[in-house]
């Protein structure tokens, strides 16, 4: 089986692709930035947002696991994807989107649902996986917030954070799967508020910070503190903690 991913050379991506290989499928990745093929992964120039390189990427190919992403035009890159996919005649597409795509009211939530729709509405069987905020991120963002000389921790933020590895994992089954729909949303296997999030990643360097509870206004405000980017229950959970991440990363 000849699968396509986008968002190959990313940090889930670069997880998924020896998995993949492994299992002896032959596996093309779609990027801004091609390189020499390397590990049996071949790489190919396209662009999802701009349209460019994509009937070439897909040719011959039976599967899309679509992870590519950014701050900005995860619809209009979806949107392009499906209709090049259709046309290449691909019989399976997998996609990466964020729990709380259709329940948190700020831009990049609103971009992933239009992305799902772009995916469920192409008439290509899809599987969509709904994954918690990656260990990665976590870790940039408590990293992030450490430098400042006060730390602001919106009251009532939380957060699941899942290991990346584990997303990968999941996705490999998934890709090797029949369409499934929208499957279980996966997050990582404790909740967190930004403030311990932060108070972990100072544990683990040996730093100290001053705290100050701050109040995140507005309906996205609300959507956090009423938990919306979580799921406590009907979900799966990864296996991999935070703590031990901070261990292997911090
Ligand atoms: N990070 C999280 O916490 C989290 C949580 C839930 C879901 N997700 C989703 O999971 C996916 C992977 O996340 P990640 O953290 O691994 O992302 P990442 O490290 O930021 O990598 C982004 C990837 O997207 C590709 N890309 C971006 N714009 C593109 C374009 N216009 N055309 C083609 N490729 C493009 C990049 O490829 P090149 O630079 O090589 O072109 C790169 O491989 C994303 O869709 C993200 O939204 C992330």
């Amino acid at each position: 089986m000849t699968i396509l991913i986008t968002g190959g050379t990313g940090t889930l991506g670069r997880l998924v692709l020896p998995l993949l290989r492994r299992t002896g499928e032959e596996v093309r990745v779609l990027t801004r930035a091609p390189r020499p093929p390397a590990d049996g992964v071949a790489y190919v120039k396209g662009d999802l947002v701009a349209g460019e390189g994509l009937d070439a990427a897909l040719a011959g190919a039976e599967v899309v696991l679509h992870l590519a992403g950014g701050a900005k035009g995860d619809d209009v890159a979806a949107a392009n994807l499906v209709e090049a996919a259709r046309a290449a005649g691909v019989r399976h597409i997998v996609f990466i989107s964020v729990i709380g795509a259709d329940r948190v009211p700020l831009g990049w939530f609103r971009n992933k649902l239009a992305a799902e729709r772009a995916v469920t509405g192409s008439g290509i069987p899809w599987t969509i996986l709904r994954a918690a905020q990656f260990h990665d991120l976590a870790l940039r963002t408590a990293r992030a917030m450490a430098k400042l000389p006060v730390v602001p921790v919106p009251g009532g933020m939380r957060f699941q954070p899942v290991d990346a590895r584990d997303v990968a994992e999941r996705l490999v089954e998934l890709v090797r799967g029949e369409p499934a729909g929208l499957v279980a949303d996966l997050a990582g296997p404790s909740v967190y508020g930004m403030g311990d999030l932060v108070r972990g990643y100072l544990a683990t360097t040996g730093g100290k910070r001053l705290m100050l509870p701050v109040r995140m206004p507005g309906k996205a405000g609300r959507a956090y503190r009423a938990g919306e980017n979580l799921t406590l229950s009907g979900g799966t959970t990864g296996g991999r903690t935070w703590e031990a991440f901070l261990g292997e990363r911090a």
